[in-house]
């Protein structure tokens, strides 16, 4: 993308530029921000490369699955704070899909900041547990629904197609065609609806175990199966630096990846927290490679990784995300703001690659149970929604659809779109276990129970500095 050089030039600090109409007596016509796109191993606002410097947000925590998007009183306030914080991409990671976002998506556009989002929700989501069954029409449903909404807002940068699905032991891996299904059938959609090219892709969690069979494994096989980027959590930086956290190692593994890359988490808390994570991303070793990061998170929640308390979130289940619940920087709030001042973005293309290439996929081992490469075809019942639109999303309520599909797998035949898999179970009565899907993981692995088949799982922190 390089058709927009004049105005980019004219907004060269932000990317922001302003109806040039507009006069004091107007109220201001909303600012639009140019969309994200991705070149190489590199994300571009118009013709300048764009670096994540961001922050997750997700008031309430997971546990409330409350969309902070959707209510103009929980955002304006936080993005106040988010501009104190010199921010340009904070990650959302449940929204409803039934609402509207403009109020805040505008104001967040004015501020100069874009939205990653995560396209699930802890009740529309593929379950780790059940990866066959949770594929299914009422999933790709919500998932489209969400893309229709956010899509037309120009700073919507980017979709996740999963969050944490795949975790450390090799039989969570077997969940990884279901993503990467759902990756391609998000693409698959935005193509057939003529939207803009927004970008789609998985964020992994911190796992040292198959990292980098996952990353393979979302950018191998055919153009519209693979990802745009690829993204993954990273908690390793504690009281150490970049040699120590082996982020040297990481840069080396991921060179020639052929995708941008950036950290969908980061953010040791064992450390003191002076955010040296920036320096090494903003730094010439790293940005030939990785495209910045989003620190896990700007509200502090029940995990305790919050640089901000939101006065009256989570007091026994009395949450108040609204103006009244006065927003009360912790002490990591100014070294965070201090960081982002002290390590800014490179100027310039920062050493990237110009061109995009695949890798080769994974081969099966102890880690990695994924046999052969084909996917599951896309369910035939919702091969209508490409021609027709998703219509009304769900939203965050109901039943959801962990269970509307059968535990069948079709393959698709690559190339051929002729094969289709088998209808969803119109009988769809399981409650589903937000526990145990995929997404519903924020934050470091070490933090998070699993309910998978009724045991709780405590996943341990694995893999602070191997691959
Ligand atoms: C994976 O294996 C573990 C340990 O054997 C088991 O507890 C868990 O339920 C399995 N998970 C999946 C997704 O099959
Ligand atoms: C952040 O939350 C954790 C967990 O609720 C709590 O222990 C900690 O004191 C909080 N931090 C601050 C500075 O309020």
């Amino acid at each position: 993308m390089r058709t927009v050089a004049v105005l980019s030039a004219l907004a060269a600090a932000s990317a922001v530029h302003a109806n040039p109409t507009q006069t004091s007596q107007q109220k201001p016509r909303a600012v639009s921000l140019e969309p994200i796109t991705a070149t190489g191993n590199a994300f571009f606002a118009g013709d300048k490369r764009f670096f994540v410097r961001g922050v997750a947000y997700q008031p309430g925590g997971s546990a409330a699955d409350l969309d902070p998007l959707a209510d103009p009183e929980v955002c304006l306030p936080d993005i106040e704070k988010f501009k104190d914080l010199g921010l340009n991409v904070v990650r959302v990671y449940s929204t409803d899909n039934s609402k509207d976002h403009k109020e805040c998506m505008d104001a967040l556009a004015e501020a100069g900041i874009y939205v990653a989002l995560d396209a699930n929700n802890p009740k529309y989501s593929i379950n780790r547990a059940k990866p066959a069954r949770s594929y299914n029409a009422d999933y790709l449903q919500s998932v489209f629904a969400t893309i229709d909404e956010f899509i037309k807002y120009p700073n919507t940068m980017a979709f996740f197609s999963g969050n944490e699905v795949i975790h450390d032991l090799a039989n969570t891996t077997l969940a990884a065609p279901f993503v990467k299904a759902t990756t391609r059938d998000m693409r698959s959609y935005i193509k057939a609806r003529g939207y803009r090219k927004a970008l789609v892709g998985y964020s992994a969690a911190d796992v040292s175990t198959n990292r980098i069979q996952t990353a393979h494994y979302f950018n191998c096989g055919t153009e519209d199966e693979r990802s745009d980027f690829f993204a993954f959590n990273d908690y390793s930086w504690c009281d150490t630096d970049y040699i120590t956290a082996g982020w040297d190692k990481k840069v080396e593994a991921f060179t020639g990846y052929g995708l941008p890359i950036f950290l969908s988490e980061y953010g040791c808390t064992t450390n003191g927290r002076t955010f040296g994570e920036i320096e090494a991303l903003m730094s010439g070793d790293m940005t030939p490679v990785y495209s910045g990061g989003l620190m896990y998170e700007y509200t502090n929640e029940t995990n305790g990784f919050g640089i901000l308390r939101i006065e009256g979130d989570n007091k026994a289940g009395e949450i108040d995300l609204k103006q009244t619940g006065e927003r009360v920087e912790l002490p990591e709030f100014a070294s965070l703001s201090s960081a982002m001042v002290a390590y800014p973005a490179p100027t310039g293309d920062a050493g990237y690659t110009k061109t995009t290439n695949s890798v080769a996929c994974p081969t099966q081992d102890d880690h990695w149970a994924v046999e052969g490469t084909l996917l599951p075809a896309m369910p035939s019942d919702a091969k209508k929604y490409l021609t027709e639109g998703a219509g009304k999303g769900p939203g965050l309520k109901g039943v959801g659809s962990q269970d509307s599909g059968t535990d069948e797998v079709v393959e698709a035949q690559p190339g051929s779109g002729e094969v289709d898999a088998p209808a969803s179970s119109s009988s769809s009565t399981a409650t589903s276990s937000s526990a145990a899907n995929g997404r519903t993981a924020m934050g470091p692995v070490d933090k998070a129970p699993f309910v998978i088949s009724g045991i709780v799982v405590f996943f341990t922190l694995v893999g602070a500095i191997a691959l």
